[in-house]
């Protein structure tokens, strides 16, 4: 992109992200998402970085201000401003309140807190040293790490398990579909969706998929979301879940060093949940096992290419390869799809189902950009490098910043002025090609 256009997309994402902003975070969308999400936040706040530090501070503070007292971050904290009944499954349904009253889900998403905190610090270290945002984040990021890696590791192999779609943040994923068949749905007639009310009914998960999401996310509750006595008919080992985990530790290590503290414990960690993950590696991409069967998962998406952002990651080369290959056809794709193009559960335009995100687009930006000049020739990547990121900028303005595109056509599906496209394309134009 030439100046003037990138100066524009610059200008209108700082809209979106001060339209969006509701005094202490950032709702994704006033329409779908009128709440805090756990993951969304942490992408949010490594845009909001280059706008204002300090709100980008706040953003991750605030977020984990609803931190449960076991470790977890719960995946949405309630807004007491907003409508009860405005978002389903709302605060009635989940009935989760912390010890500061802030009431809250019960389930988690992907840990890229500690990243988003690292580079929230890169981007002002004055501010950062001057508000003790460092030390004051890191034994909570200690403590989530703590709790998924001891907690939820249902398989005993090392790995953390998800217990709903919605953890892996890629709610309706083919690689999601075997499990989830064998999930009895809660009756339709027993809740009302409302995110059909905002978005086409084409580009949403199906009643049926709602009806199952919402029949795991009840058990859990009614087990008093007790990861030791809960009975999960939905457990996996999700392959971007654990990529980003092992990239937050070597974040952790490196807020660690930053304070003075020792690192190796970090380092340890990222190195034992790297060779768990190498466990995931199957026809030249990472895999999601299903703990009812043990067995890999038959789907290829995109959540089995973040693990091209794990630092040394041993199966690296031949990852890039698959990206770049038939079922991904990154530098060819509008973005990187979320499900292998070739695939038969393949849908341009159903949410996780097959559409390109800005967020997914973002992490495999990075890692192209931090990636061992042994995998690739340092060109050839930088060249995808630059042609992700201007197509990620391009959509954002074509789009108004929608939640995801079509991965052919390029055309915007869900919602408009969605926070994270804003602040990821934005960290874009200020970053460029620098690696934090
Ligand atoms: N992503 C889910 C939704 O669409 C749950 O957080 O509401």
């Amino acid at each position: 992109m030439t100046a003037e256009p990138t100066e524009r997309v610059r200008r209108d994402a700082a809209r979106v992200l001060f339209g969006n902003w509701s005094g202490h975070s950032t709702v994704p969308s006033h329409s779908l998402y009128p709440h805090q999400w756990s993951w969304d936040s942490a992408f949010i706040a490594i845009g909001l970085r280059h706008l204002s530090p300090r709100r980008a501070q706040i953003e991750l503070e605030s977020l984990l201000g609803s931190q449960w007292t076991d470790g977890r971050i719960p995946h949405i904290s309630f807004s007491p401003s907003v409508a009860r009944d405005a978002y389903f499954p709302g605060p009635d349904f989940w009935q989760a309140t912390t010890r500061g009253g802030v009431e809250t889900s019960g389930i988690v998403q992907p840990p890229v807190h500690a990243l988003a905190v690292l580079l929230t610090h890169a981007a002002d270290p004055t501010e950062s040293v001057r508000r003790n945002f460092l030390a004051r984040t890191y034994p909570k990021l200690v403590a989530w790490h703590t709790y998924l890696r001891t907690r939820r590791d249902l398989g005993g192999r090392g790995l953390v398990a998800i217990v709903h779609p919605w953890e892996s943040g890629m709610d309706n994923s083919p690689a999601w579909d075997d499990a989830l068949a064998r999930v009895e749905p809660a009756p339709l007639d027993s809740f009302t969706r409302r995110d059909t009310d905002h978005a086409s009914d084409a580009d949403r998960p199906t009643d049926l998929d709602y009806g199952r999401y919402v029949q795991l996310a009840a058990t859990y509750r009614d087990h008093s979301y007790d990861d030791a006595t809960t009975p999960f008919a939905f457990a996996l080992e999700d392959p971007c879940f654990n990529a980003l985990l092992i990239a937050s530790e070597h974040a952790l290590a490196e807020i660690a060093r930053t304070l003075g503290l020792d690192p190796t414990p970090h380092l340890n960690t990222a190195d034992d949940l790297t060779n768990s993950l190498g466990t995931l590696f199957a026809d030249g991409v990472f895999r999601a096992r299903d703990l009812k069967t043990t067995e890999l998962v038959a789907a290829d998406t995109i959540a089995g290419l973040i693990p091209l952002l794990v630092p040394q990651l041993p199966q690296a080369t031949e990852l890039l390869a698959t990206a770049r290959g038939s079922r991904f056809q990154l530098g060819n794709a509008r973005m990187v799809p979320s499900y292998d193009l070739t695939g038969p559960a393949f849908e341009p335009g159903r949410y996780w189902r097959g559409p390109s995100w800005f967020n997914t687009a973002w992490l495999v930006h990075r890692a192209l950009v931090t990636l061992d000049q042994t995998v690739a020739p340092r060109t050839e990547v930088q060249a995808l490098a630059t042609a992700l990121r201007d197509d990620m900028l391009a959509l954002a303005a074509s789009t108004d910043f929608a939640e995801y595109v079509d991965p052919s056509t390029g055309e915007g599906r869900g919602a408009r002025d969605f926070s994270w496209t804003a602040a990821l394309t934005l960290d874009l134009v200020r970053d460029g090609l620098r690696s934090n």
